[in-house]
């Protein structure tokens, strides 16, 4: 049976979290004098930390209560958070698929957390085969999925993900960075069937806000409690809230984005598909197509020349590189160089 307080690290659930000078007081007030900020200037206030007026329009694009809604410092944030609030650093442990998205791993070394990897099949499908036998590890507390997954642009099967969050009784995290560029509907809606599950979404891909690093979480409103005790109480400035507020006003922007990216996401991965250099191109639902070159590195370092970077892969899938879908001009200038090199 999944229990969450029995899953949480005991020192978090003793845990009285900071508690800042306006969660003290509620209400109206003309003068504040509770904070030691400075009185002059326009940023001299602390930042909402609970950024209640953005929840509440993610809340009406998202369709998700705004109980249910947490947002970090970037998704990269939100899965640091995880590990600090379920695993014992030392004894516990997280699984992901292998090749996934680096950051897991990094963010579970961090905090001393073991990482088990489960190998993806040649087709980049998950089999739950391969996964169950590790729900009898007691120490097993996290399972992070990605999917999209990156770096290999395909989406999960989603009765695996349902097999997963059935039998497993740990957090089961879904990363849902690239879903805006998916048909596949995202899981959020399936917060209130699955009490351990994270369905994380970013406004660093679609939304075009990388540099503002704002990412969200969707869960059940326990989890959000362990979110909100653990996170640093300002953890997303004023600044970088009023500007994915002003681009939540742009939907129109983004949907034009998002289309003109799918777009050109099928024109690339065509004419890649017709380059001698190429072996395979993948069939992608993200921002980004990864190809099996005949010589990933040596494409690599000819790109880089040609002042084009791209992402080598190699050292997780054979000869493979990860290419980011540009605007048009970017990717004629890609396609350009690629064919230049045939002759
Ligand atoms: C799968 C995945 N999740 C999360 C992120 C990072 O998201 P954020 O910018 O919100 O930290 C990335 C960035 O490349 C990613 O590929």
């Amino acid at each position: 049976m999944f229990d969450l307080d029995n899953l949480v690290r005991p020192n978090v659930r003793r845990l009285t979290p900071y508690s800042c000078a306006r969660d003290d007081f509620h209400g109206k007030a003309e003068i504040f004098l509770d904070a030691n900020e400075n009185p002059f200037g326009t940023l001299n206030r602390y930042p909402d930390p609970y950024q209640r007026e953005l929840k509440a329009e993610i809340s009406r694009l998202k369709g998700v209560p705004v109980e249910n809604i947490f947002l970090g410092n970037g998704s990269d944030e939100i899965i640091d958070l995880c590990f600090r609030i379920f695993c014992n650093p030392g004894a516990d442990k997280a699984l992901t698929l292998k090749p996934s998205y680096g950051m897991y791993e990094v963010s579970a070394s961090v905090n001393d957390v073991q990482i088990i990897k489960i190998p993806l099949s040649e087709t980049f499908g998950v089999n739950f085969d391969d996964i169950k036998p590790h729900f009898r590890d007691k120490n097993l507390k996290i399972i992070l999925l990605c999917s999209p997954n990156n770096p290999t642009g395909n989406c999960i099967d989603r009765t695996v993900i349902e097999s997963i969050l059935n039998e497993f009784n740990g957090i089961v995290m879904l990363d849902e960075a690239y879903i805006d560029f998916s048909d596949q509907p995202s899981m959020k809606d399936d917060i209130d069937r699955y009490p351990n599950l994270i369905v994380m979404q970013t406004f660093s891909k679609a939304f075009g806000l990388a540099s503002v690093r704002v990412g969200m979480a969707f869960t059940n409103p326990e989890i959000i409690r362990y979110l909100n005790k653990m996170k640093p109480p300002y953890n997303i400035s004023t600044l970088n809230q009023k500007t994915v507020l002003k681009k939540l006003k742009k939907q129109g922007e983004y949907l034009t984005q998002v289309m003109k990216i799918k777009k050109e996401r099928t024109r690339l991965s065509g004419e890649i598909a017709k380059l001698s250099c190429v072996v395979e191109v993948f069939p992608s639902d993200a921002n980004f197509i990864l190809v099996r070159m005949k010589d990933a590195d040596l494409i690599y370092d000819y790109l880089v020349n040609k002042g084009i970077i791209v992402r080598n892969r190699s050292n997780v899938i054979n000869n493979c590189l990860r290419i980011t879908v540009g605007t048009k001009i970017e990717n004629n200038r890609l396609l350009r160089a690629l064919k230049s090199m045939e002759k």
